[in-house]
C-alpha cells in the first residue's frame, strides 16, 4: 500500500488573525489558493457555532473559489447540518466542540452517541459528502464510527504532538504505537483514515510514515510558519516532510 499521502491545509487561524482585528485581512480564501499552488491537496476549514475564525461567507467564498476539495470541519448541530446539506462539500469532519475549548480537545465521543450520529450522518453522506469522523485513537471509537456508516475517520495527534513538545519521549512513543495500531484497525475495517492535530515539522514524519494513513490536515504550524517563510515555501516543505517519510 503505497498511495500517495494527500496534506489538507487548514487555513481556520488565518480568519482567526482577520478578526482580531475586524479588518477584511488576511483573507483565508487567498490563503486557500496560495495552499492549492503550494501542492495541498485539500483545504478544511472549521466553521464553529460562535465563529470565531471562519464565516458562513467565508465557506461560501471557498465552495465558488477552490479547486481542490473542501473538507468542512463542523460539530454535529441541526445548524452545521442545514449549511452542510446546502453547499454539499467533498467532505465533512464531525468533530466535538465546546465554546471554552481553545482548540478541538479531542476525539468525539461515538461510541456514546451512536445512534444520534448514525441519523445525523445519514442525509449528508446521501448528499454526496465523505462523512469522516474525528476521533482519538481507541478502539471502540472506531468500531462505532464503521457501524455508524462513516467513510473516514481522522485520528487525533494532538495527544502525541503534547507528548513531543514536554520532551515525555517514552509516552510520545507509547502513543505513536496506539496510532500505528489503531490506523492499521480502522484501515482493516475499510475505513480511509486520517490524521491531524498538532502536526509540526518536528512530528509529522512518524506519523506520515504510516501506511493506512491517506490525509494529514494540518492548521496552526503552517500558519505560524508562513509568517517567517511565507505561505508557500511553508507548506512546501511540510510536503517535502511527509514525502521523504512515506518513500
Ligand atoms: N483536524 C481536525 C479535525 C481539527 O479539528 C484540526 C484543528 O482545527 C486539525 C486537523 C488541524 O490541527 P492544527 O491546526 O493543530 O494543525
Amino acid at each position: 500500500m503505497t498511495q500517495k499521502l494527500r496534506l489538507g491545509m487548514n487555513i481556520d487561524h488565518v480568519a482567526t488573525v482577520r478578526n482580531a482585528r475586524g479588518s477584511a485581512y488576511p483573507d483565508p480564501v487567498r490563503a486557500a489558493k496560495l495552499a492549492e499552488e503550494a501542492g495541498a491537496d485539500g483545504i478544511t476549514a472549521h466553521l464553529r457555532e460562535d465563529r470565531r475564525h471562519i464565516t458562513d461567507a467565508d465557506i461560501e467564498a471557498l465552495v465558488a473559489n477552490l479547486s481542490v476539495p473542501l473538507n468542512f470541519e463542523m460539530a454535529a448541530t441541526d445548524e452545521m447540518q442545514a449549511i452542510a446539506l446546502r453547499h454539499k462539500p467533498h467532505a465533512v469532519c464531525i468533530v466535538p466542540e465546546k465554546r471554552e475549548e481553545r482548540t478541538t480537545e479531542g476525539g468525539l465521543e461515538v461510541a456514546r452517541e451512536e445512534n444520534r450520529l448514525a441519523h445525523f450522518i445519514a442525509p449528508l453522506r446521501d448528499a454526496g459528502s465523505r462523512v469522516s469522523i474525528f476521533i482519538a485513537a481507541d478502539r471502540p471509537q472506531i468500531e462505532a464510527a464503521h457501524r455508524i456508516g462513516a467513510a473516514v475517520v481522522e485520528l487525533h495527534t494532538g495527544a502525541y504532538c503534547d507528548l513531543h513538545a514536554d520532551g515525555k519521549f517514552a509516552e510520545r512513543d507509547d502513543e505513536l504505537k496506539r496510532l500505528t495500531e489503531m490506523a492499521a484497525f480502522a484501515h482493516s475495517l475499510g475505513l480511509e483514515v486520517h490524521a491531524g492535530h498538532g502536526l509540526t515539522y518536528d512530528t509529522v514524519q512518524p506519523i506520515a510514515a504510516l501506511p493506512e494513513i491517506a490525509e494529514l490536515n494540518i492548521g496552526h504550524f503552517l500558519i505560524g510558519e508562513a509568517i517567517f517563510r511565507g505561505i508557500i515555501p511553508a507548506i512546501q516543505e511540510m510536503r517535502r516532510l511527509m514525502d521523504e517519510a512515506r518513500g
